[in-house]
């Protein structure tokens, strides 16, 4: 696909994916979500990446969904382009190698939902997070109201769905919404480095446990703990053999 709103870098196993709207602070359009599917299949396809990041160019990760191409829309449309999101964002979630998100400005609505449906997400000390969709007489379409109570649980989600408020950086890292706050220009810096950390494990353990974990989300403890067995008995005579035997011999495994 030519791209024209998403840029795509491969660095060694590492794909940077950024959005490149700015001067829409990067809102999401039906174009966008053609280019995500087909950015997520082009990676996915690629057996040698073994970790994905995606973040935004300018003020802005993302600042919504696109108002302007939503504000014509009838019901069923409405339902569709709701639809549309969803299941972009539930395939980066599907995808075996984790996602993070590198979170540089704003994360709004559509933005936030996006940074959701990653695997975990690093902030900016510049960054800002909400889901401001009452102030337009909307609710959220791309599942906010499913991932934010799982992530942060019930009271600060409706807190931020309610009340509309743009939180920061620091107040997100408290509520558990990201994993770290780094300084602005240190935060690609810092991506590359937690995403080169975990490119260096056991590639098949690697895509385990986010399959395992995700899975695990997704059903009761009993069926999620007998899934991780399965998994785990799978990787011995396998990539866990070379990991144990590298530990016990003193020296790195060779995957
Ligand atoms: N959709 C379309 N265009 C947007 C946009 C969005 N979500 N957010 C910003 N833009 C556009 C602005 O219209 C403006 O365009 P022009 O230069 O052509 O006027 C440009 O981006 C720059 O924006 P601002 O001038 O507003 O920049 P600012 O720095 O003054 O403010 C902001 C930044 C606080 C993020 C403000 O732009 C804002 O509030 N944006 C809307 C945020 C929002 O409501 N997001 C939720 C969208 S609904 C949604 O996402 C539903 C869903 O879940 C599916």
């Amino acid at each position: 696909m030519d791209y024209e709103i998403l840029k795509i870098e491969l660095t060694g196993d590492i794909a940077l994916v950024t959005i490149s709207r700015p001067k829409a602070l990067n809102a999401l359009n039906t174009r966008f979500f053609e280019e995500m599917a087909a950015a997520i299949k082009e990676v996915s396809e690629k057996q040698d990446v073994k970790v994905m990041i995606i973040t935004g160019e300018g003020k802005a990760f993302v600042a919504g969904a696109d108002i302007a191409e939503m504000v014509d829309k009838d019901q069923q449309q409405g339902t569709e382009f709701s639809k549309m999101g969803q299941k972009v964002f539930s395939s980066l979630e599907k995808m075996e190698i984790p996602v993070i998100a590198a979170i540089n400005g704003f994360a709004l609505g559509g933005g936030l939902e996006l940074a959701m449906g990653c695997d975990f997400r690093i902030a900016s000390s510049k960054a800002k997070f909400g889901q401001p969709e009452v102030n337009l007489g909307m609710i959220p379409g791309y599942a906010a109201t499913q991932r934010l109570p799982r992530l942060v649980g019930l009271g600060d989600a409706l807190y931020l769905l309610l009340t509309a408020d743009m939180i920061n950086a620091q107040e997100a890292l408290r509520i558990g919404l990201v994993q770290k706050v780094v300084e602005p220009e240190e935060l690609m810096d810092k991506v590359m480095e937690i995403a080169k950390t975990i490119a260096s494990k056991g590639p098949k353990a690697i895509r385990k446990v986010k399959y395992v974990s995700r899975q695990g989300m997704l059903s009761d403890f009993d069926s999620g703990s007998s899934l991780e067995s399965e998994e785990f008995g799978s990787l011995f005579k396998n990539e866990g053999e070379e990991g144990m035997r590298a530990f016990l011999e003193k020296r790195k495994p060779n995957w």
